[in-house]
């Protein structure tokens, strides 16, 4: 089950009114998107993207009983602002993006990717992506791979974990999500819980997806569908999204936008221990401003 992480401090700071419309760019399972409608209740509406379209199906089962306050679009955040416009989103009063994964992509293993369970070496949120992390494994250079594994993985191993890659590919391409985590589990020994794994299923996933790339492209348009007063909530899990974050909204401070969070809001003890998967997540807040983005 996906428990959705921050919920309260969330909510709160988006400072919600009755009736607001709001955008939920990453809707998942609907666990945020359920509150925010809750708040802007009666008339409030809501504008859900997911870029994984079984998240959408889920999310309206779970919202079916906000009926026609909801709409759901299946695509990423980057085309936020385009939806908004055909939706007639024209004065929005709050923007959530909550990114990363959700439980369910872990826990189906014909998703790929999870290292625990054998299935596909894919890894795409949205099955109509061109690129596979099979595809990545299979065809980047040594160079690249350890590069990918490092940054975004801040795998100690790069180096060796990519060099092994290429000689094992040369024998038989990587298919499945255990073919790599068993040749990774083999040079590279278990120390502790966490499987030597962990860090370059990291990696693959937020290449595989662009994720950094879709956040970047994404930012500047948010701010342009935000009404003057209106707030938006960024939850991020990795240090690299949480400093694309944090540089936008430096960079826009006093020109488009307020920033309503000096520091950074993580998840209490408490919640981290009943969700172990909110330990790296970062909350930051802001609220435009009526200025105009140089
Ligand atoms: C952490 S989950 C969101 C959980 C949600 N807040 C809830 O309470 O159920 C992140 C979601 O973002 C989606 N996602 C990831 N990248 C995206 C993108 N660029 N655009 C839209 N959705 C994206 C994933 O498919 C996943 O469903």
């Amino acid at each position: 089950m996906h428990i959705p992480v921050l919920l309260k401090e969330t909510v709160e700071l988006l400072n919600l009114y009755s009736n607001d419309s709001v955008i939920d760019g990453t809707v998942g399972l609907g666990g945020h998107a359920a509150v925010i409608l809750e708040k802007t209740s009666p008339d409030g509406r809501l504008l859900a993207l997911d870029r994984d379209p079984r998240q959408i199906v889920t999310a309206k089962k779970n919202l079916a009983k906000f009926d026609k306050r909801v709409v759901l679009i299946h695509d990423s955040f980057a085309n936020l602002a385009k939806h908004a416009y055909d939706q007639g989103f024209t004065t929005v009063a709050a923007v959530l993006l909550d990114l990363g994964f959700s439980s369910v992509h872990v826990d189906d293993p014909a998703r790929g990717f999870s290292f625990q369970s054998e299935g596909p070496l894919d890894m795409k949120y949205d099955p109509t992506g061109e690129l596979t992390a099979a595809d990545i494994v299979n065809t980047w250079s040594e160079t690249e791979l350890a590069r990918i594994f490092l940054v975004y993985g801040d795998e100690k191993n790069s180096r060796k974990i990519a060099r092994a890659i290429v000689e094992a590919r040369e024998e038989k391409k990587f298919v499945t999500t255990t073919d790599l985590a068993q040749l990774i589990e083999v040079i590279t020994p278990r120390c502790g819980k966490v499987h030597p794994a962990t860090k370059v299923f990291q990696a693959l996933r937020i290449v595989t997806n662009d994720e950094l790339g879709e956040l970047e492209r994404a930012l500047p348009e948010i701010v342009e569908v935000l009404k003057p007063g209106g707030r938006l909530a960024i939850i991020t899990f990795h240090s690299l999204e949480d400093r694309i974050v944090k540089a936008f909204f430096r960079k826009q401070e006093n020109k488009t936008l307020k920033i309503i969070n000096k520091h950074v809001i993580v998840p209490s003890e408490e919640e981290i221990k009943v969700n172990p998967r909110s330990r790296s997540a970062k909350l930051r807040v802001v609220e435009r401003l009526v200025g105009t983005r140089d």
